[in-house]
């Protein structure tokens, strides 16, 4: 993938700003980095905040036109994975993955990912992936602060925002091009391979409702199958939490 970077001190949002510029027809691989957000925005609609100049707030277009509005799913993990194998390289740290896309160090949340796609009569015209990956943020607010974390309050260590940016950058190019291929069982297998999730106890979480149970499996379709008191169900959306722990 050839990226372009545009980089920001502050923006609204560096994914409502590729959004524009997707509509803008920017090609595949414009990338839009901030140093701050004012509304950055998260899953479920809900904020991402970040403290200014410390961590990497960044989002890429993408243009998968051979992908199926079924398929999809598929750059999520993929994001998830590349993160994570680029945090290693560069930090030797092991994240863990949580369903769908949240990358987890000691437990707690290091990374969130949020996927925007536009159709256009029912074609896939782009996609815009965002990511909030906490590098050196110190502390974090008392109503987050048992579910997030930073590389820096993990290893103790401060790592360079653009080191990482190029790792992940250059990770997610190369399971970009599997994804391509049509390799998604790859993809998937690598995601498997990084979560803890499997046996354990969990809540998932849907608009209106809650299920418990133990996590059995996640499918190649990016399903999620937990093993509940009425039997095996399985889920393609909802916010999971894992029992006794924090994020
Ligand atoms: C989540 O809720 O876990 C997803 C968080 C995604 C946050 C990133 S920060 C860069 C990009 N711009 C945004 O407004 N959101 C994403």
């Amino acid at each position: 993938m050839n990226y372009e970077i545009y980089r920001f001190d502050k923006i609204e949002s560096t994914n409502s700003y590729l959004l524009k510029l997707a509509d803008e027809g920017f090609p595949e691989g414009s990338v839009v980095v901030a140093d701050e957000q004012s509304g950055g925005r998260g899953r479920f609609g809900r904020k991402w905040e970040s403290e200014p100049l410390s961590n990497l707030l960044f989002s890429v277009l993408l243009r998968p036109a051979f992908l199926e509005r079924d398929e999809v799913f598929v750059l999520t993990f993929s994001a998830a994975v590349a993160v994570a194998e680029a945090l290693e390289d560069v930090t030797r740290v092991k994240p863990e993955l949580k369903w769908p896309n949240d990358v987890l160090l000691g437990s707690k949340k290091v990374c969130g990912i949020l996927l925007e796609s536009v159709f256009s009569s029912d074609e896939l015209s782009s996609v815009v992936l965002g990511v909030g990956l906490n590098v050196n943020q110190k502390s974090f607010p008392a109503e987050i602060s048992a579910r997030a974390t930073s590389l820096l309050a993990q290893t103790g260590k401060k790592f360079d925002r653009d080191e990482i940016l190029s790792a992940v950058l250059g990770r997610f190019g190369s399971i970009y091009e599997t994804v391509r291929a049509r390799d998604f069982y790859s993809v998937m297998k690598r995601w498997r391979d990084r979560s803890g999730m499997f046996g354990r106890k969990i809540r998932l979480r849907l608009a209106d409702e809650t299920y418990e149970g133990v996590c059995d499996e996640i499918t190649d379709e990016g399903a999620i199958v937990i093993q509940t008191e009425s039997g095996l169900k399985k889920f393609t959306a909802g916010e999971v939490s894992i029992i006794g722990e924090t994020a």
